[in-house]
């Protein structure tokens, strides 16, 4: 089988050939896309991965390479030799980029072939996804999902290199370790030489790549997988890829600037678009405030209006009581032109954000002469109506959208109400790049059921300075020097100045319920290394899939990952998770329980 290529060599990629190149003889090889006989004459459009090229088969200049083309079928794998050629007057194909040409086919070799694939691997038949991760590896010969692994490599490629340029050094962690807390499960891994003990894969670098600062390599990034077995979707997978990075002897800013040269160099060299350095910046409390969410989108308006003052003793009880509640929030939104929502379109909002908690939506349709039409109408004075309509910028066709409830369920359900109306109203582009950095985030939260405050990024970030004072008084009001950053209303990094002092980070295990004990049985080799001398630092991680799916400009992760696993955490290819032998489970000291033998 060794000869099956004999002396052919490859030497042009099909998608490369162009008019300039008529009269060359060249050697493709390739997949068939598609073979067309025209009584006589056959055209195959030969596929690879740079595009296609049309081979042109005549049985008059070579009948043997001629019968062979006879038998092809889609999806063969062929090489052909043969001259770039003019294609005849009014052939000629504007939308492909090889369309002035075809190649005048004078030797053909089929090199294997193939079975009929289960789908058509084109880019205008909708299959179903469970059946393209089922032979991923032909979902992957369509153009759309290589040019989307291509504009993957080329970011990765292009991180790499202002890493590199800008002190990062790449250093690997270890996958077999520890558990982090970032605020999911872990996945484990049974150790066979320490029976009844586990490893767990990292949830990410974060202990190490501190680490490696008080080891004084001063500038660490690696483009690195992380494991989370947490509910996934659209752009959550149990194993994804972090650009992370950490740096020592730096404050918030310095770390934000020179990240921002990162996205930059990232969307110049991959996509050509030049961003407007700096980046906005608002403080998480600003967020809450103005969008209700801390992952706003700024392609739009339609911003959250605190309306509590103006309604505190009106007439309609459910404003009323709620204004008069301590941390009650009555805000609105906007909806400008919306005034000819149906009611089922209205119904369909309310369902909407019940799903975020929220009793009600009550709304109101501003008409032409200025008067509202709603159902609350009757429970304002005239006065009241004038406020709230004023704060509101109300004009004629508006639609203006209530919430009365707790800050957290009145700001969540609005601020997602928001950004559906965004996507609904299409006031959103694929093509309009918004970042904000979001900063000053609260330290801590608690959980009302564990009864319990949790650290919001995780327990190494430290407090702001001004709020140090405060972290045995009122622990929750205490903000972090955590900054995330967000992207058209998705997050796609974040991270924090770290804790450098030992009793700090004691202070802070404390403070998380983490005792003594479990801090130096979970956290012992950190505590340690800051005792010896950690210089300050700071870093960020940023979501790789998620920063290349905006950027493909696709809905999903897992078209930017070459086998992403399914909402369920599977591998529809490979049938992973998968059952394992009685005797690998022996080795491991692992016995199933009846209800996991049952399943
Ligand atoms: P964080 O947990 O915020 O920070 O993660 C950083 C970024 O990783 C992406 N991300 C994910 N992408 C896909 N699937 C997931 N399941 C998933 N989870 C997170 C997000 C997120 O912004 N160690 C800290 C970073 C630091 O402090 O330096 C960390 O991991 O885009
Ligand atoms: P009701 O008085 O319950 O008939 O409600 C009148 C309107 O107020 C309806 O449109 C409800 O959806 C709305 N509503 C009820 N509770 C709330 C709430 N907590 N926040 C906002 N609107 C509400």
């Amino acid at each position: 089988m060794n000869d099956i290529l004999g002396n052919w060599k490859r030497s042009h990629y099909c998608g490369q050939l162009r008019a300039t190149d008529i009269g060359q003889e060249v050697c493709v090889m390739g997949w068939v896309q598609r073979r067309r006989d025209h009584g006589g004459l056959i055209f195959i459009d030969l596929r690879d991965r740079d595009g296609i090229v049309q081979l042109a088969l005549d049985p008059d200049r070579d009948p043997e390479a001629h019968a062979k083309a006879d038998r092809v079928r889609n999806e063969w794998v062929i090489a052909a030799v043969g001259k770039v050629s003019p294609r005849p007057e009014g052939t000629v194909n504007p939308k492909m980029p090889t369309g002035e040409v075809e190649i005048e086919i004078s030797e053909l070799r089929i090199l294997n072939q193939a079975q009929n694939p289960p789908f058509m691997l084109d880019e205008f038949t909708d299959v179903a996804e469970n059946l393209r991760l089922k032979y991923r590896y032909l979902d992957l010969r369509r153009t759309s999902v290589q040019n989307c692994l291509m504009l993957r490599h080329k970011v990765t490629r292009s991180a790499r290199k202002y890493l590199d340029d800008n002190g990062f050094l790449d250093i690997e962690t270890p996958v077999l370790t520890k558990s982090t807390p970032e605020g999911a499960r872990d996945y484990l891994v049974p150790s066979r030489v320490n029976a009844g003990q586990f490893y767990a894969l990292p949830q990410s670098p974060q202990i190490f790549k501190q680490l490696l600062m008080v080891s004084g390599f001063d500038r660490y990034a690696q483009i690195v997988k992380c494991f989370r077995d947490e509910d996934l979707r659209a752009d959550r997978q149990p194993e994804f890829t972090q650009i992370d990075c950490e740096m020592s002897f730096v404050d918030r800013d310095d770390v934000m600037d020179i990240m921002e040269g990162l996205i930059s160099t990232i969307f110049k060299e991959t996509i050509g678009v030049e961003l407007k350095l700096p980046m906005p910046r608002i403080s998480y409390a600003e967020a809450m405030d103005r969008f209700g969410v801390d992952n706003p989108d700024l392609r739009f308006d339609m911003e959250l209006v605190d309306i509590t003052p103006i309604v505190k003793g009106c007439g309609f009880k459910v404003f009323a009581s709620v204004a008069e509640q301590e941390g009650g929030l009555v805000k609105a939104i906007n909806a400008k032109g919306c005034a000819t929502f149906s009611r089922k379109e209205l119904d369909d909002l309310t369902e909407f954000v019940a799903i975020y908690g929220a009793k009600g939506l009550a709304w109101v349709k501003i008409q032409e002469d200025g008067s509202w039409q709603s159902p609350i109408a009757k429970f304002f004075t005239e006065q009241e109506l004038a406020e709230i309509g004023k704060t509101l910028d109300a004009e004629p066709g508006d639609l203006l959208l209530f919430g009365a409830d707790t800050a957290t369920i009145a700001n969540e359900a609005l601020g997602r109400l928001r950004q559906h109306l965004g996507q609904k109203l299409g006031m959103v582009s694929k093509d309009d790049f918004r970042f904000v950095w979001v900063t000053d985030f609260p330290l801590l939260e608690w959980d009302s059921e564990e009864k319990r405050h949790f650290a919001v990024h995780h327990p190494f970030t430290a407090p702001l300075d001004e709020d140090v004072s405060h972290i045995d008084t009122d622990p929750g009001k205490v903000r972090a020097k955590a900054y995330d950053l967000v992207l058209n209303g998705s997050e796609i990094g974040g991270g924090s100045i770290r804790i450098h002092d030992s009793s700090v980070q004691q202070k802070m295990f404390d403070l998380l319920g983490i005792g003594e004990e479990e801090a130096r049985a979970k956290f012992g080799f950190l505590l340690d290394a800051l005792a010896f001398g950690a210089p300050p630092h700071g870093g960020i991680a940023f979501g790789l899939d998620r920063l290349v799916m905006i950027l493909a400009g696709t809905d999903s992760i897992r078209d930017v990952i070459a086998f992403p696993k399914t909402q369920k955490a599977t591998c529809l290819l490979s049938e992973a998770p998968s059952e394992v032998d009685e005797k690998q489970l022996r080795e491991l000291n692992i016995r199933l329980s009846a209800r996991a033998k049952k399943d």
